[in-house]
């Protein structure tokens, strides 16, 4: 039947996230409290806050949620929440919320995933069959994976020390952007993104990360240290002071944003071949799928549109809102495996087992 909805709940990081999808992929109702001010104003996240910020958010994301979709707990379908990866303290909030709601109105709970929810998103968008290969590039990821069916991945990279927009992040902070008007309110990523827009791409020289490296690894702490360097010797060169943000701040943010795009588009290439060499995908019907909150990212966009066109792939990015964390993806990867009927809990006791892992 069409009236099939799936209530999803994010918490595992810093949004308080709920969404109410229907089977045919519509959102019926959505929320999102995101903490990202706080934590920008703290230079990171601090996991008791997070947690805290979590409960008193909750309880409202999904009264919303639900409200917007114009229905009760009772019409629900199923429950899904994030209950892996991420941190603890923020998981455990939105597993104990989701589980009781579950058992209170005796509704299927169902566990998801983060990342396969990442990379499922765009199924609720177009029509995408499986295989297809994903790029998840976030501020705690960096992974490309084969996607061959729901809930059956195949990890073909990920980073060997820090996610691309943690290295966007931590440079964003080393360069001070907060302190400039225009950034104040922006993620790392997006203020180097917007910095970038009017700076030169080739003004600083990077390193091109695992060059002789034969797997599809990728890596962004050397990166980010040659990014510190910059800023150090600028400084020093310019006599910057306290809160000052270093001159040619434009052209470090581009060169910086062009360094990471170029690894990124490397490793992805490689991953590319992988597959081929290895006939994973079918020839004439080879998507690639990018998410994550780096994704929002129209340099990056825009490089991996060029590599995909060049490679004979589709490139499919669902818009900037689905791919940071949300509460939809959540339900739509709750409504997939209640569609397969893989993973979705029944019983009281097998709910109240579930626990978050970390
Ligand atoms: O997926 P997400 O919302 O949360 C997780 O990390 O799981 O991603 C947040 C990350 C942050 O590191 C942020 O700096 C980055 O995504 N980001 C961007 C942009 N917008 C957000 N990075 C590059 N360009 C952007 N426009
Ligand atoms: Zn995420």
């Amino acid at each position: 039947t069409d009236n099939q909805v799936v209530l999803g709940i994010e918490t595992s990081c810093d949004d308080t996230g709920a969404a109410v999808v229907s089977s045919d992929g519509q959102v019926l109702g959505q929320a999102l409290a995101t903490q990202q001010d706080l934590h920008l104003r703290h230079g990171g996240i601090i996991p008791t806050l997070a947690r805290q910020l979590h409960e008193d958010n909750i309880q409202q994301v999904v009264d919303t949620a639900l409200a917007e979709a114009r229905i009760s707990p009772q019409d629900l379908t199923a429950v899904a929440a994030t209950v892996k990866p991420g941190m603890a303290l923020p998981l455990s909030v939105g597993v104990q919320y989701g589980k009781a709601l579950a058992l209170a109105h005796n509704k299927p709970f169902i566990p998801v995933h983060h990342m396969e929810a990442h990379a499922l998103t765009a199924r609720m968008l177009y029509k995408i069959d499986f295989p297809f290969l994903v790029l998840l590039v976030s501020g705690g990821h960096c992974l490309v994976v084969l996607a061959r069916a729901l809930h059956q991945w195949s990890i073909i990279g990920s980073t060997l020390d820090d996610a691309p927009g943690e290295a966007l992040d931590k440079g964003a902070r080393r360069l001070k952007l907060r302190n400039l008007p225009e950034c104040a309110s922006m993620s790392g990523g997006r203020a180097v993104e917007h910095l970038a827009r009017s700076g030169d791409p080739l003004a600083f020289t990077f390193p091109s990360p695992l060059l002789q490296h034969a797997d599809c690894s990728f890596s962004f702490a050397g990166l980010k240290q040659c990014l510190f360097k910059i800023a150090e010797n600028l400084e020093g060169e310019h006599g910057v002071v306290g809160g000052q943000v270093v001159p040619q701040v434009n052209d470090v943010c581009a060169s910086f944003q062009h360094a990471i795009t170029g690894h990124l588009l490397r490793r992805t290439h490689k991953a590319m071949v992988y597959v081929s060499a290895r006939h994973l995908l079918p020839p004439h019907a080879q998507t690639l799928v990018v998410s994550g909150g780096v994704a929002c990212n129209q340099y990056i966009r825009g490089a991996l549109q060029r590599l995909c066109d060049t490679a004979g792939y589709q490139l499919i990015v669902p818009p900037p809102h689905l791919c940071t964390d949300n509460g939809i993806m959540i339900a739509w990867n709750g409504m997939e495996r209640w569609l397969a009927q893989k993973g979705v809990l029944y019983n009281r006791e097998e709910i109240e087992a579930v626990r978050f892992e970390p």
